[in-house]
């Protein structure tokens, strides 16, 4: 039983009426949240997206016209959640108690007439925020779970921020272009996602890992200040932060050096968290070279909110004999520490379990000291050290009664990894990770080149258009794993928000990286041939960087995955629940496009992953 919405027009949204317009006629639209029928009254909660207002549906026999009527009422004693309604009533105060939960609290709408627009099965689960509902249920009736409260709050949130960064950009002269989606492979590192072509059989275009190369054609074109909110596609694991497909805030300059791009960023993050969060954000940012966020904090991108710094004891452990460092130093790691202040007194259940934690990222295992409240110690290693060789170590790592030293030996890349991760580990058990305090930070002079230990060579830690830092320029013939680059992180609370360069727009020095990286001349110009062609007609100098904007605002709304801030997002095997993608197509349509599924590898394949889970 439908009815049309004819002759009648929505004059607010639900939680737009307020005390002002007590007395005033209104017509609201929206879903029912639930509907109390107590006898002669029923208490109505209508939900759009702004929030929650009380309809009040009764009968008067004295005041005909401020009342509903027989029939509408009959209609109000069917509603059930999610039936879709119109109600025209009065505004009036509240008869009962104020709900001080609802912004609308005080107020209610007293309804004279009621349509019933669409009516509705009993959902899967109930719209409400604070879903204890399975994820895997939600996502596949993603529609009524975009309807939960919270997640509507997340999605208008991100349509905020997306407005303010286009205002900011606007403002300073940027313009937003638009690049392809059909596209050559782009040098982001990442697999492609493919699309076969019909018109040239047997011939793909990419789907863009990033605009890089176009916004860099366009600064050779002359729009000097480019951005755009772009869909970047990357077939890489999916983890918390990552989706196979995802949004940047995309953005190039001309004639600008590493300085400005910082400096015109720092102002779109301070102008955003003022205008959605009111949140006010220091800058300057803090800034710090990659060798030093590595050092003190094993990490690139580093989580400032706490110290739990590492201390490199090599020095100090070189003469212990502990086969594990020994080893370790021998082989030209090092052995590196992290105090976890005042949990000397962990039980060894836990410290096991941090061990295993630390096995993840790769550790043979972990050393520990941890100091009793009494300075008593436990220690998986102290019978290989001398009382001096503890005090000293103990000394080192300014561990005091009641402190746990973790200690991990291995090459630097790992301890790197493991100290990195286990800090944030510790931090995060304690609950000392408020999601409200934010703490920026650039990384800067990353290394120019990454040694690959699968492919056995060196690929660039950025992408092949990175300029390296002026003076190590020297070093690309005899040092590559020395190499800096002028390339920059921006990092808020261990999560890397984004990422840029200043671009080579040199030919010699872009023909030297490519050598660098061992990709032939050929190869090259087979690649990215037409960017060096177009660098033969005056290139001007450039640089540029980009935004995840889904974890931006994931940090800004304080959610734990980007999920929560994409409408319609993929799962961990990068499928779609809703849509059930990917799925098989027509045999026409591979037919069409020349295309044949191997079935044979596909399930030898399957045997073999089956094999190995
Ligand atoms: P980069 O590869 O560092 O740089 O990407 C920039 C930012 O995009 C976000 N990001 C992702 N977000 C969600 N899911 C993913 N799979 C994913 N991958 C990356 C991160 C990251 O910091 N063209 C260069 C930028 C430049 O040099 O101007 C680029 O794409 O927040
Ligand atoms: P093991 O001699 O292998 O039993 O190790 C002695 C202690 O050293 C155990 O507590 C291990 O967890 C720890 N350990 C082993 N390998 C490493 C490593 N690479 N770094 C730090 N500690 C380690």
């Amino acid at each position: 039983m439908a009815e049309s919405m004819e002759g009648l027009k929505r004059s607010f949204r639900c939680a737009e009426v307020t005390n002002a317009n007590v007395g005033e006629t209104v017509t609201l639209m929206g879903w029912v949240q639930k509907s109390r029928n107590k006898g002669g009254i029923i208490f109505t909660d209508l939900r759009d997206r702004s929030g929650i207002m009380q309809v009040i549906f009764e009968t008067s026999e004295d005041n005909k016209d401020d009342y509903i009527d027989a029939e509408g009422f009959a209609k109000a004693e069917k509603l059930r959640s999610e039936f879709v309604i119109a109600v025209t009533g009065k505004v009036c105060k509240r008869g009962g108690a104020a709900n001080e939960n609802l912004a609308t609290g005080d107020i209610e709408v007293r309804a004279t007439s009621i349509r019933i627009l669409s009516e509705s099965e009993v959902p899967p689960f109930p719209v409400e925020s604070d879903s204890k509902t399975k994820e895997e249920l939600r996502l596949k009736y993603r529609c009524l779970d975009l309807r939960r409260p919270d997640i509507q709050k997340n999605i208008m949130f991100r349509s905020e921020v997306t407005r303010s960064v286009r205002e900011f950009l606007y403002a300073e002269g940027f313009l937003e272009i638009e690049t392809p989606i059909l596209n050559k492979s782009t040098p982001e590192g990442a697999r492609d996602y493919l699309v076969p072509s019909r018109v040239h059989p047997g011939n793909f275009y990419a789907l863009p890992q990033s605009p890089q190369l176009f916004k860099q054609m366009l600064m050779v074109s002359g729009y000097d200040r480019y951005f755009q909110i772009a869909k970047c596609f990357r077939d890489e694991d999916l983890r918390a932060d990552r989706q196979p497909e995802f949004t940047q805030i995309d953005m190039e300059l001309s004639f600008v050096d590493q300085d400005d791009v910082i400096d015109v960023n720092e102002r779109l993050l301070k102008k955003l968290f003022k205008d959605c969060l009111n949140v006010d954000i220091q800058i300057p940012m803090q800034r710090m070279t990659w060798q030093e966020a590595m050092d003190r904090f094993g990490s690139d991108k580093p989580d400032l909110r706490f110290g739990m710094e590492l201390t490199n004891v090599t020095d100090v452990v070189k003469d212990v004999d502990f086969v594990v460092f020994k080893s370790a130093i021998e082989n030209g790691g090092t052995v590196r520490g992290i105090n976890a202040k005042g949990q000397g007194e962990m039980p060894r259940k836990k410290i096991d379990a941090l061990v295993e934690y630390a096995k993840g990222y790769g550790a043979k295992g972990l050393a520990y000291v941890a100091i009793q409240n009494d300075g008593s110690i436990k220690s998986s290693f102290a019978k290989f050290m001398t009382d001096e060789q503890m005090a000293a170590l103990i000394k080192a790592m300014g561990g005091e009664n009641g402190d746990l030293l973790l200690f991990a030996a291995d090459r630097n890349k790992t301890v790197w990894a493991v100290l990195g991760a286990l800090r944030c580990k510790i931090a995060d058990d304690l609950g000392m990770l408020k999601k409200d305090d934010y703490k920026f930070l650039w990384v800067t002079e990353f290394p120019q080149f990454e040694w690959s230990d699968e492919e056995e060579r060196f690929q660039a830690m950025h992408h092949p258009f990175t300029m390296p830092m002026e003076e190590d320029i020297p070093m690309l013939d005899t040092d590559l794993g020395a190499v800096r680059a002028v390339a920059y992180d921006c990092v808020l609370n261990g999560v890397e928000l984004g990422g840029g360069s200043v671009r080579i727009h040199r030919g010699d020095i872009q023909e030297k990286m490519f050598e660098c990286l061992g990709i032939a001349h050929e190869d090259a110009q087979e690649k990215f041939g037409f960017l060096l062609d177009a660098f033969k007609y005056g290139v001007p100098p450039h640089a540029g960087l980009a935004f995840g904007l889904d974890r931006l605002v994931m940090l800004m709304v304080g959610a734990d995955n980007i999920r929560e801030v994409i409408a319609f997002p993929k799962v961990k095997d990068a499928s779609d629940l809703m849509c059930e993608c990917p799925n098989k197509v027509d045999e026409k349509q591979l037919e069409e496009l020349f295309l044949k599924i191997d079935v044979d590898a596909i399930n030898k394949s399957n045997t073999k992953e089956e094999a190995e889970a």
